[in-house]
């Protein structure tokens, strides 16, 4: 086995450079529901920044299915703009994943004006507005439209489609059983909640053949009474394995609705969260189940590692390795304990090109302390604040 990170690799049909991955983080930066400029330089910074493939976040398959207003719902009117972000991203020699998904109960009603739907009928502390349970019907149509969604982003020349079933989003929220308490196919054992997962990824596989690669980010914990557990986690990863409807797993963990800190680690930064919702949202913050939502968890190196050994141990699946990963040691470490590839989010908003850094050597590692002020950075354009801060005129 090739043990290096900057080593060229295959991803289902696709060759990509080397081993890392930009991990999606939503970009703010489509207020009209289009690709911008700006959106394409923002990948475009990562991608000549080293990154063997970056992934677009997120690409909603229908209205209701967007966490906020301002993100593209893909269709045929996105056709061109998507093409032009792809077309950008291959000139500079990377590959580039499209984040498929619907928010499910992380979907803001309010913003989007369409009611947001779950596995079952729920508050929600994000708009602060009831989460009607989704019928069959909904569910027809919404895997449909994960087709749809998908054959478009083919066309528009995307290299991979990574599924999102984390996180509290919709295929996640069948998933976990407090969230999911149906009585019907779709609930109960493991058999029904894994139904949609397993149904979405097995029709879009149909759909797209072996013209992309298709991997889905799936939990290796909730980190909430009721979500998914590494043991659940990995049976569910199992099935997906077994249905031979995926090329690779990205192992991610929280929950945007329950938990989102579990994901994160180190700084929950409160106030500014707060300051950047509307007003039915910061009161709710001010409630008690508000005010538990932001737990603060310590940043520890690659703090996914020891659930994400156990996925190594029982799949045969290739699995991208994410979750607080900063260190050319770290990525080293990931390959020899068989992981095939390492996903960066926040180190990547800090410095755009450090994989370039870390494989020329003039950096061991990046430089992002971990603050968390990125996240509420997302409605007004995802960026990283300490970057500002830093810039001496
Ligand atoms: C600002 C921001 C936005 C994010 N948006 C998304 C998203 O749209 N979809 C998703 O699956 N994960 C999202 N994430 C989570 C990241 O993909 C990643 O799982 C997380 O940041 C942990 O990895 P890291 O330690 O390398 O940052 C986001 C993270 C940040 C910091």
């Amino acid at each position: 086995m090739v043990n290096d990170v900057f080593a060229p690799a295959t991803l289902g049909p696709v060759k990509l450079r080397n081993r890392t991955v930009k991990a999606a983080t939503f970009e703010g930066r489509a207020p009209q529901g289009q690709v911008t400029d700006e959106l394409i330089d923002y990948h475009l910074a990562v991608t000549r920044g080293g990154v063997g493939l970056t992934t677009v976040a997120y690409l909603a398959i229908a209205p209701e299915g967007r966490t906020h207003a301002q993100q593209i719902v893909v269709g045929e009117d996105t056709l061109p703009g998507l093409s032009r972000l792809v077309d950008a991203i291959h000139e500079s020699g990377a590959a580039i994943a499209g984040q498929v998904g619907h928010a499910g109960p992380v979907a803001n009603g309010r913003s989007n004006g369409v009611r947001a739907l779950s596995a079952s009928r729920m508050p929600s502390p994000l708009s602060m507005q009831m989460v009607r349970s989704a019928s069959e019907k909904d569910l027809t149509r919404i895997t449909k439209a994960y087709v749809a969604t998908a054959r478009t982003l083919v066309r528009a020349g995307f290299d991979v489609l990574e599924l999102h079933m984390a996180h509290s989003y919709l295929i996640s929220s069948f998933l976990a059983p407090g969230l999911n308490r149906r009585k019907d196919k779709w609930g109960g054992a493991m058999e029904n909640r894994a139904r949609l997962g397993r149904q979405v990824a097995r029709a879009v596989r149909e759909e797209v053949g072996s013209s992309v690669a298709l991997t889905a980010k799936v939990s290796l914990s909730d980190g909430f009474k009721g979500g998914v557990t590494t043991d659940s986690g990995l049976e569910f990863a199992q099935l997906l394995e077994a249905d031979g409807t995926l090329d690779a797993l990205q192992m991610s963990g929280g929950s945007s609705l329950m938990n989102p800190m579990y994901l994160f680690r180190g700084g929950a930064p409160v106030k500014e969260f707060a300051a950047s919702m509307p007003l039915p949202v910061r009161l709710g913050m001010k409630t008690p189940m508000g005010k538990g939502f932001m737990k603060e968890y310590d940043f520890e190196e690659a703090y996914f590692l020891e659930k994400a050994l156990k996925f190594r141990e029982g799949l045969s699946l290739p699995l991208m390795l994410l979750g607080g990963i900063n260190r050319r040691d770290t990525m080293e470490r990931a390959m020899a304990l068989g992981f095939d590839f390492v996903a960066m989010g926040r180190a990547l908003l800090r410095e755009p090109d450090l994989v370039n850094k870390l494989q020329g050597s003039t950096q061991d590692a990046g430089v992002c302390i971990h603050c968390n002020r990125c996240m509420p950075t997302i409605y007004s354009g995802t960026r990283c604040p300490v970057i500002a801060e830093t810039v001496t005129v």
